[in-house]
């Protein structure tokens, strides 16, 4: 088929090169013309492993351009809207204005039985209000929304064999025309037996935000046992290797730490909250400011905790934090929890510098204040005390024995809960968990 993807950031790009290797023909589509010529030429404009492999693969077969002339979604079939849906400046709410520009836009080069599919995550209502603009421009083509559950680091995978395909259409039934589209699009993942779920538009994009809210009400369940488990002097990694052991409960997203932050998880439930706000259906997700109110806490917890290592006061001490992006094998540093311990703990006085694999050019870029040092060598040289806030490879696999004789202090506070306390307790360092006694 001919498709064009509309929004090449995180979401369209991989989801561009992904529709490419399932055999289709394929246009990107981008406002942003550094993104277009990186990708162009094959690099992908942020970390993402196999992305930039999977990117030359296609488009040596001529599968692949991307451009950004809006024209050239003329002829395509299926047009995929991935565009971004940031929290608003100052409010909880999303942002919608990428969604709303990139379907006017689209409009005028659409034809009749043009299947235009949502992909962005968008408050629940807005596929309805979108299906409504795009009916009246041309009445025959069609507006369905298929939410994307793909994850940073994992993105490739979770694109050509999701767990499920969700499509939602408007009369939520499966003699729909454009289910035949789509199961065309997705032939090749639904032939290796990926589950396919025939809903109406609201329960499309509720499913998005119900996952997501189902995520971080998880870590943060974890991350509030964490809480007790230190008032109780109990440990939180056992607590969760037990429960998990119930295949209702489930191991999985049970690892508490400093809690979860980037692009997705805490935007969606602010923004799930203020939809269910204007809905009159505020209470039933009251629960998710807690849910929010316990992620955040965990910096603070962290801050105290560092403050207790380094013996009371955090004036002067040299702090490296392993670790900026929110999460291992991603360059994110969007509401990145690392970084913003970071920036506390130098705000109160610690002289901090932060090492991280892939992440350090997007860390720079938004707290220019703090020190970097891309080499995990330097970065540990005369520390007095380290933080492992990202759990890399890299850094679990650190040797006590090695790195002691890199620093000044043997301090390491592992807000990942990732390393094993007895070798590093038995190698000279205080080692702190959160959670562990
Ligand atoms: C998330 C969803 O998982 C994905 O399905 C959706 O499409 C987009 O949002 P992503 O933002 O890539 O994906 O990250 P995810 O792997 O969910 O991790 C989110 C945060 O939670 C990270 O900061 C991670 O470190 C943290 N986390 C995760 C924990 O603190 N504990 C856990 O047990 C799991």
């Amino acid at each position: 088929m001919r498709i064009s993807v509309i929004g090449c950031g995180y979401l369209g790009a991989v989801h561009a090169a992904c529709m490419a290797k399932l055999g289709h023909e394929v246009v990107g589509i981008d406002v942003d013309e550094r993104k277009i010529s990186e990708l162009a030429a094959a690099r992908a404009p942020f970390f993402e492993p196999g992305l930039d492999e999977l990117l030359k693969e296609v488009q040596a077969t001529g599968r692949l351009t991307f451009t950004t002339d809006m024209a050239s979604a003329q002829g395509s079939a299926v047009h995929f809207i991935c565009v971004g849906t940031p929290q608003k400046k100052g409010e909880n709410a999303a942002d919608l204005t990428f969604v709303d520009a990139a379907t006017a836009a689209l409009i005028p080069y659409l034809s009749p039985t043009d299947v235009v599919v949502g992909k962005s995550t968008v408050p629940v209502g807005t596929a309805n209000r979108l299906a409504g603009v795009v009916q009246e421009a041309v009445p025959d083509a069609h507006l369905v929304w298929n939410p994307e559950f793909l994850r940073e680091g994992h993105a490739v995978s979770d694109t050509l064999q999701p767990d499920r395909l969700v499509y939602g259409v408007t009369d939520g039934s499966e003699e729909h025309e454009a289910v035949q589209v789509l199961d065309t699009v997705y032939s090749v993942p639904m032939e290796a037996g990926t589950p396919r779920l025939i809903t109406d538009l609201p329960t499309a994009e509720l499913v998005k935000t119900a996952a997501n809210s189902f995520l971080a009400t998880k870590i943060s369940f974890i991350n509030a046992m964490a809480e007790l488990c230190d008032a109780a002097g109990a440990d939180v990694t056992l607590l969760a290797d037990a429960i998990g052991m119930d295949d209702r409960i489930g191991r999985k997203f049970l690892n508490a730490g400093i809690g979860f932050g980037g692009g997705c998880l805490p935007k969606d439930i602010r923004a799930f909250m203020a939809r269910a706000g204007e809905l009159g259906a505020d209470q039933a997700l009251t629960f998710l400011r807690e849910v929010d109110a316990i992620n955040m806490r965990r910096r603070t917890r962290v801050v105290e905790l560092t403050r207790e290592v380094c013996g009371g006061s955090l004036l002067g001490q040299r702090i490296t934090v392993l670790g900026a992006a929110f999460k291992p094998e991603s360059d994110d540093v969007r509401d990145s929890p690392a970084l913003s311990i970071a920036a506390q703990l130098q705000l109160q006085g610690a002289v901090v510098t932060v090492t991280d694999p892939e992440a350090l050019g997007n860390a720079a870029r938004r707290f220019p204040e703090l020190h970097y040092e891309a080499s995990t060598d330097e970065a540990l040289r005369r520390a007095d005390a380290l933080l492992l806030l990202t759990e890399w490879r890299e850094y679990r696999d650190l040797d006590p024995y090695e790195t002691a004789a890199k620093v000044s202090g043997l301090k390491i506070l592992d807000g990942r809960n990732v390393l094993d306390p007895t070798k590093w307790r038995a190698a000279g360092w205080t080692y702190r968990g959160l959670g562990r006694p």
